[in-house]
């Protein structure tokens, strides 16, 4: 017999990365920042700063500015911008990538940054669509002689019957909703919507007045809807740009058998033009002035912002001053280096100082001490590790004497080295085991110093 466990859905509680413990900015209501709250501890000004920002960001004053996060290795940056994104909700978008990943051989570097760009500007449409939305009491297509005279029979109508609260309505149906609806695999018994004008279809999910019957508990119960069949619903959609882009540069699929061949096989990359773009663009301007849509200037976040080179900043400028344009938040923990992609040119953070000029800069400091510990202990926390004072104490010197990094990272093989010599908690010999067996870059740059090449 096959065992059929039941199926979770994929909330990651078992996998812990570097930032897990990061919950939010931990703010008060005031602005002012706790000493530890959201599992961020110290940073209070930058925290304070990146609350400003969110605020601008929600009320919609800061589209097309930049923010740049500036400070030492492990001091938070991505940490902060991370936190920013908690702080927005998952309803402003936010697109994090990093400097070097718009180096690909597949499509120009101003072209990657601009599909960010565009993933990172949403669009909120409202819409009040006539729909028919019901449980479904009856599903019978009726058949007809192929017209073309062939031998098949073709589908003529579908009858479809639906519930509502106040009503039954049997409705008569074009066959090409039909496909839709096959598609959504419905069934009698079902609650789905159809768009009266576009004849989409969607399944909402199964009626609860089946939910005793004898299944997989796979499926996700709805009441019977309320009200008529046939109404006015709002239907509210958030879209970034990118995605009308996307949407749009795909050919639309007919009912040719080559569409169809083409929906099995693994979707090419269909360029986005700028032409394809600029309609978008229009479009969404007519939507945004018959008030059916409004943007939702979201959150670029650009990290090791200095791997860019000099023809990205000076597209990241003009792109800051379209009138389309994301909040843009960099980081970089370089402090004077050459600009890539320049000879010679020298530059705070690696950014041309006409970018610069325009960005507010948010720096991060290094951590104390007590910081240190404190945040040591979060992380045992988050990674479910019992650890004892003398041994949280020792981890911490190195953070403040090595990084941060180093020090977070001794945790998890301290565990494992525990764990084996049987014991409950991390104490100080496993801390002092784990430094002798993996080495701090300092030390490890002093030992290649010290002339041993490797090979020789
Ligand atoms: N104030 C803080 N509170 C809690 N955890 C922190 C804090 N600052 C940093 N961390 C944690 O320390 C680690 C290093 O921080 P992070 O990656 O943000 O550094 P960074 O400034 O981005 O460094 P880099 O310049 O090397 O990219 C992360 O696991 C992060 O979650
Ligand atoms: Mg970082």
């Amino acid at each position: 017999m096959v065992q059929i466990s039941e199926v979770k859905g994929n909330t990651r509680e078992n996998r812990t990365a570097a930032h897990t413990h990061i919950k939010g900015l931990g703010l008060r209501s005031d602005g002012y920042a706790e000493t530890t709250g959201a599992g961020f501890v110290g940073q209070i000004a930058a925290r304070e700063a990146c609350g400003v920002v969110v605020d601008l960001i929600k009320s919609k004053k800061m589209s097309g500015r930049a923010v740049l996060l500036a400070g030492g290795p492990g001091t938070g940056k991505t940490a902060l911008a991370l936190a920013v994104s908690h702080e927005l909700g998952t309803k402003v978008p936010f697109c994090p990538i990093v400097g070097s990943e718009i180096y690909s051989t597949e499509v120009k570097k101003t072209e990657a940054l601009m599909e960010n760009f565009r993933r990172a500007i949403g669009l909120r449409v409202r819409e009040t669509k006539e729909v028919y939305e019901g449980e479904v009491t009856e599903l019978t297509p009726e058949e007809a002689e192929n017209p073309l005279g062939g031998y098949g029979k073709t589908i003529s109508h579908l009858l479809i019957g639906l519930k509502s609260y106040r009503g039954t309505k049997k409705l008569r149906l074009d066959p090409s909703i039909y496909e839709a609806i096959q598609k959504e695999r419905v069934t009698v018994g079902d609650v789905i919507y159809i768009e009266a004008n576009t004849g989409a279809c969607k399944r909402v999910g199964r009626s609860d007045a089946y939910a005793t019957e004898f299944d997989l508990e796979a499926e996700e119960y709805v009441p019977i809807p309320k009200g008529d069949v046939h109404k006015k619903k709002e239907i509210v959609q958030d879209v970034t740009l990118h995605d009308l882009d996307i949407a749009n540069a795909r050919p639309q699929g007919g009912q040719d058998i080559m569409s169809m061949m083409g929906q099995l096989m693994k979707p090419k990359k269909t360029e986005i033009t700028d032409k394809l773009r600029q309609e978008i663009n229009k479009v969404v301007n007519r939507y945004i002035d018959q008030n059916i849509a409004e943007l939702v200037p979201g959150v670029l976040f650009i990290d090791e912002v200095h791997m860019l080179d000099i023809e990205c900043f000076t597209y990241l400028n003009r792109a800051l001053e379209s009138t389309i344009s994301p909040i843009v938040i960099l980081a970089s923990n370089r402090g004077r280096c050459t600009i890539r992609g320049t000879e010679d040119i020298i530059a705070a953070h690696g950014i041309p100082p006409d970018l610069l000029a325009r960005i507010l800069i948010i720096p991060t400091v290094a951590y104390t001490a007590d910081e240190v510990k404190t945040i040591v202990r979060v992380r045992a926390k988050t990674e479910g590790l019992a650890i004892t004072e003398p041994a949280l104490e020792k981890i911490s010197e190195h953070g403040v004497k090595v990084s941060l990094r180093y020090a977070l990272q001794l945790l998890t093989p301290a565990s494992i080295l525990a764990r084996v010599g049987g014991k409950k908690e991390i104490d100080v010999d496993e801390v002092g085991e784990c430094e002798d067996l993996f080495i701090d870059a300092r030390r490890s740059a002093r030992i290649v110093d010290e002339g041993d090449n490797f090979i020789s």
